[in-house]
């Protein structure tokens, strides 16, 4: 299958890769890149990250890196992308993809949230780093190099719809989609996708179908248990593949999973 967004020679970095939509993306894409393409994996289950790297072609050079994205530095961030590069230079890559994949979740009432140092812990890791990790991608790929960026940005519905317990995700997620329209305006040359994977079977679902502290909201959720509606990780990033290939959205555009092509 031949799709425009994963063309080429492909560096491809995939944030959160060990586990749920993440392992996922990066399985699903492996097996669609070209010989000598680069992947490079991010979380802090390195046990995991290696799991899903033995299921990658050996025709891609797939680099698994334990790293707290919640902690990460621009240098750390820096180093690990020039350590996958393996002495191949910058410019001998058609296509750098980025995929901000990397997410958490927690079920708290916002009149809760009175401590600063926790709102900065799920800031850093749902914002702050995603937003350096990309201006840390782009300047190592900038326009010297000739490589064509793409974008996605894993978001949720809930990043356009409020939920009764979920601000800091809410927020979280908002922000990034606005991030990614200022960024999108700021570099019209980047194809950049916010993409919704639906209601999808990983430990975040499982853990929110747990603990949510909205009794209607609860109540959905048990009713797509009941009716199997719940989508695996294959389904949503099937899904995104054929996004990525009918390409009729606009750069930083919300599309959902259940949006019509
Ligand atoms: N599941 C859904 O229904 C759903 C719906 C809409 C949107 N989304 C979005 O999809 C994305 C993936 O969600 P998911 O359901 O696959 O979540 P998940 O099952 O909880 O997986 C989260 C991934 O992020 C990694 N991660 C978490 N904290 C990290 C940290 N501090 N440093 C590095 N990596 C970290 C985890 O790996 P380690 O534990 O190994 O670090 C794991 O690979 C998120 O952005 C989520 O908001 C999910």
């Amino acid at each position: 299958m031949s799709i425009e967004a994963l063309s080429g020679k492909v560096f491809l970095v995939v944030t959160g890769a060990s586990r749920g939509i993440g392992r996922q993306i990066a399985i699903t894409f492996g097996s669609l890149l070209e010989k000598g393409s680069h992947m490079l994996l991010l979380a802090r289950d390195l046990n995991a990250l290696c799991e899903v790297t033995e299921s990658i072609s050996p025709i891609v050079n797939v680099d698994a890196v334990r790293m707290d994205l919640s902690k990460a530095t621009k240098t750390d961030l820096e180093e690990a992308i020039l350590k996958t590069l393996k002495g191949t230079t910058r410019e001998a890559f058609d296509r750098v993809v980025l995929v901000h994949n990397v997410g958490s979740l927690n079920q708290k009432l916002l009149n809760e949230l009175t401590d600063l140092n926790d709102w900065r812990a799920y800031y850093d890791l749902n914002f702050f780093v995603p937003a350096v990790l990309n201006a840390v991608v782009m300047n190592l790929f900038d326009s010297k190099t000739n490589t064509k960026k793409v974008i996605i940005n894993i978001t949720s519905l809930y990043g356009i719809q409020a939920f009764i317990g979920s601000g800091y995700y809410c927020t979280a997620k908002a922000a990034r989609e606005m991030y990614f329209k200022v960024f999108a305006l700021e570099n019209p040359d980047v194809d950049v996708l916010s993409y919704s994977p639906g209601p999808v079977d990983t430990d975040m679902l499982t853990f929110l179908c747990e603990n949510i502290i909205d009794p209607e909201n609860k109540e959905k959720f048990r009713e797509m248990r009941k009716n199997k509606t719940i989508l695996s990780p294959e389904q949503s990033i099937n899904r995104l593949v054929e996004v990525l290939k009918a390409h009729k959205y606009k750069s930083a555009e919300h599309v959902d999973y259940y949006t019509p092509l």
